[in-house]
């Protein structure tokens, strides 16, 4: 690698050193950043500045051809690289129309394994993938949180708490831009519904965004240094998120000092002159395809109103900073920020040496593939398991019925844009039937076809064939769930039920087999009331990506004890959660009460609670210690926690950290979320595990001082094995 690097940088010094030595000081790697970025601005005309603040198609910016500065090549999205050609028609020439690359588990799925550094080797390979495909900006990872269980892109995010998210953000960050690929965090900000997601005006007040829908951008900006950053659809407080002043300049640039770009989402603008001096840098997509795009967008149900853009196009930019409407140093800053990123991300490098062999290992490789596998198979959390019916015991159990629409179909991933084309996707049903062969005998009925899905037989016919193989057989596993139809970008699930009649399925299949397990896909908590107390086993698989089927068998079959955990609290109905407003304007009136913090200050009782998982062995917490690091100040403690496997398998178990301020001049929740590990024990074996807390564990914002505090006094240190499961409780004295 080093000696590769090498004999670049020396070629790239020569080629850009003239008579005088530093012609080209832009062509230098050995120049600071900063200086590049400012050499080449003063080079460029205003037409090029200009060109830069907007895309070229679908997913390209502009580059500077006259100089060989390279655009920037997009792809979507947060779990893998999708086709970047403009979704309408064929491809633009020479782009492709359906790319291949890897599928990892959506992102909700990631955000259950609670295994950041497993997101760091998936961003990795993400990031290997966009550059051996030519491209060098992923649009993603998605941070936006689970306000409701019906938000259609809940998938796509890590789930419900700021903490686990930010967590799972840096990591993600951090990782791609190690291989020298932009991520774009996405979507800023508070973009927590599809309904009219084009056009709603959210209201929220600040410490609600600072304590819940801001703090995975902050982690992202201040301690990963992100690239680059995604607006949203929607307004926030009565300013499009595109053009908001407040979260761009002031939020994100000023508070948290990001160095990087703002792109728009695709079609979200709705102005010039505002948006460029709200501080966005960069429209997307190009406004040569904007027409094509709303025309596109014009078939969608609803005709999608509100998908605007195509408003910093050169010619349009040019007005307004002839009559000094926009300052030249504010196109400046903006085309800065981009080349900024160019150089530091080596975009330029790479292009100015075309001769570089590729240093990435490529798509889809077999290495790349496993840690697709060990995602999914992480991801997959254990909700039910009574009798410990599972896993399943070849002695016992000879004849498995497998049921259900999502059986014979991998559910790859949730609708939209994160969507992606893998070489394989392996269906529940081959990988059991791959592992059970010449042990179990496996059968299969659909029993009901999934709503939209191709219907074999009357309904009828399904369900008394599935529930007769149900009676055939020792042990009946029921796939449900939704499909990608059902559940993604552009609209909201309608509720929290499963659809097409998978409750009476399951129902009648738990009658017909008192061994009945149900394996649910879904981006999003479901209701399980109606059938979980007649099933033994239930096992949440999200969607699993390209390895699903593999990760469902090796759970089902013990090969991988289960190790997820819930990062959202399943509810027990709606009426106990929030909905999307259909409405031109939605108040977040919960505040900072979102997911369990609900959940527990109106003490309701919810199916499975934030943090849960079970596994196939048992752990015991003990020894729980609170080491104030520096005692006087009471400034960071570190949690002790020694956990032992007292069963017989080896497993992983997810220690959770919440905190509660025992006494408080503004309302707190009855716990947050501060700290996690995730540790993997052997039989018998026990491991003494550390985290700590700083100051900023304790924080809150105070709305009248407007800034974030710390009140001194008590808080209580809650260790456990879900939000409500607490094993060990501490208490631990802040000072002032
Ligand atoms: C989505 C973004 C996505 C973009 C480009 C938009 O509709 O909201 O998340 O990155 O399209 O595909």
């Amino acid at each position: 690698m080093r000696l590769l690097v090498l004999p670049v940088a020396a070629a790239i010094l020569l080629a850009s050193c003239g008579e005088n030595g530093i012609r080209d000081p832009w062509k230098n790697p050995k120049i600071a950043v900063e200086r590049r970025a400012e050499d080449l601005l003063r080079r460029l005309t205003t037409e090029e500045k200009l060109d830069l603040l907007s895309g070229d198609g679908f997913m390209s910016s502009h580059g500077v051809p006259r100089l060989g500065v390279p655009a920037i090549k997009m792809a979507d999205g947060p779990v893998g690289i999708r086709t970047w050609a403009m979704p309408v028609s064929p491809a633009r020439p020479g782009e492709p129309q359906t790319v291949h690359a890897t599928a990892f588990p959506a992102g909700i799925a990631m955000g259950a394994t609670w295994n950041p550094d497993l997101v760091a080797q998936e961003a990795q390979v993400i990031a290997q993938e966009a550059l051996a495909l030519g491209r060098n900006q992923v649009l993603g990872p998605t941070v936006n949180i689970a306000r409701t269980p019906l938000w259609g892109r809940n998938f796509e995010g890590y789930g419900e708490d700021p903490w686990l998210t930010s967590r799972m953000a840096v990591s993600y960050i951090e990782a791609m831009q190690a291989e020298g690929v932009i991520p774009t965090v996405k979507h800023f900000a508070a973009n927590n519904q599809e309904t009219r997601r084009n056009t709603i005006n959210v209201q929220v007040d600040q410490r609600t965004l600072e304590e819940i829908y801001l703090p995975a951008f902050r982690a992202a900006v201040e301690e990963a240094g992100v690239w680059s950053v995604m607006s949203s659809y929607n307004k926030v407080n009565g300013a499009w998120a595109a053009e908001n002043p407040n979260l761009l300049n002031e939020i994100l640039r000023k508070r948290w000092g990001f160095k990087g770009y703002v792109v728009s989402d695709w079609a979200s603008t709705h102005s010039t002159a505002p948006t460029v001096n709200a501080g966005m840098d960069l429209e997307m997509p190009g406004p040569n395809v904007m027409p094509a795009l709303k025309d596109l967008l014009k078939n969608f149900p609803g005709g999608n109103p509100g998908f605007d853009g195509g408003y910093l196009e050169r010619s349009k930019l040019k007005v307004l900073v002839d009559s000094g409407q926009i300052t030249k140093e504010t196109v400046d800053e903006s085309v800065r920020r981009i080349l900024r990123i160019l150089f530091i991300s080596g975009i330029i490098d790479r292009s100015l040496t075309p001769e570089t062999p590729k240093e990435t290992p490529g798509v889809d490789t077999p290495a790349q593939r496993a840690i697709a596998r060990k995602a999914a198979d992480q991801s997959i959390v254990l909700l039910k398991n009574e009798r410990n019916l599972l896993p399943l015991d070849p002695q016992k159990i000879h004849t498995v019925a497998l049921i259900g629409p999502n059986a014979e179909f991998n559910r790859l991933g949730g609708g939209g844009s994160s969507a992606v084309n893998p070489d394989y996707s392996w269906k529940p049903a081959d990988g059991i039937r791959e592992r059970a062969a010449g042990k179990l005998q496996i059968n299969y009925a659909l029993g009901v076809a999934m709503e939209g899905e191709k219907e074999p037989a009357p309904a009828a016919n399904l369900l008394k064939e599935a529930a007769d193989l149900a009676t055939r057989s020792d042990l009946a596993i029921v796939f449900v769930g939704f499909s990608a139809a059902l559940e993604g970008e552009m609209a909201d699930r309608k509720s929290l039920s499963l659809p097409a009649g998978q409750d009476d399925l399951i129902q009648a299949v738990a009658r017909a087999n008192k061994n009945t397990i149900v394996v649910i896909n879904s981006g999003s908590p479901v209701d399980v009331t109606k059938w979980a107390s007649q099933v033994p086993g239930i096992v949440e698989a999200w969607y699993l990506g390209q390895e699903g089927g593999h990760a469902i068998a090796d759970v089902l079959f013990g090969d991988y004890n289960p190790s997820g955990k819930l990062p959202v609290t399943f509810p027990k109905s709606m009426a106990d959660s929030f909905a999307p407003v259909d409405a031109p304007e939605v108040e977040y009136k919960e505040g900072i009460f979102v997911g369990y913090r609900h959940f527990d200050r109106k003490n309701i009782e919810p199916a499975f609670p934030f943090g849960h998982g079970l596994s196939y062995t048992t752990f015991a917490y003990s020894d729980l210690t609170l080491t104030p690091v520096s005692p006087r100040y009471g400034q960071t403690v570190t949690v002790g926690v020694k956990v032992t496997n007292t069963g017989s398998r080896a497993g992983a178990e997810v220690v959770q950290v919440y905190i509660h301020d025992v006494k408080f001049s503004v309302e707190r929740p009855v716990k947050e979320l501060k700290a996690f590990q995730r540790v993997e024990l052997k039989p018998g074996e026990s491991k003494l595990v550390t985290m700590t807390l700083d100051r900023h564990s304790m924080w809150f914002y105070d709305p009248l001082v407007k800034d974030w505090a710390a009140e001194p006094g008590e808080f209580d240190v809650l260790v456990g094995a879900s939000s409500r499961d607490i094993r060990l409780k501490g208490l631990f004295t802040l000072y002032e």
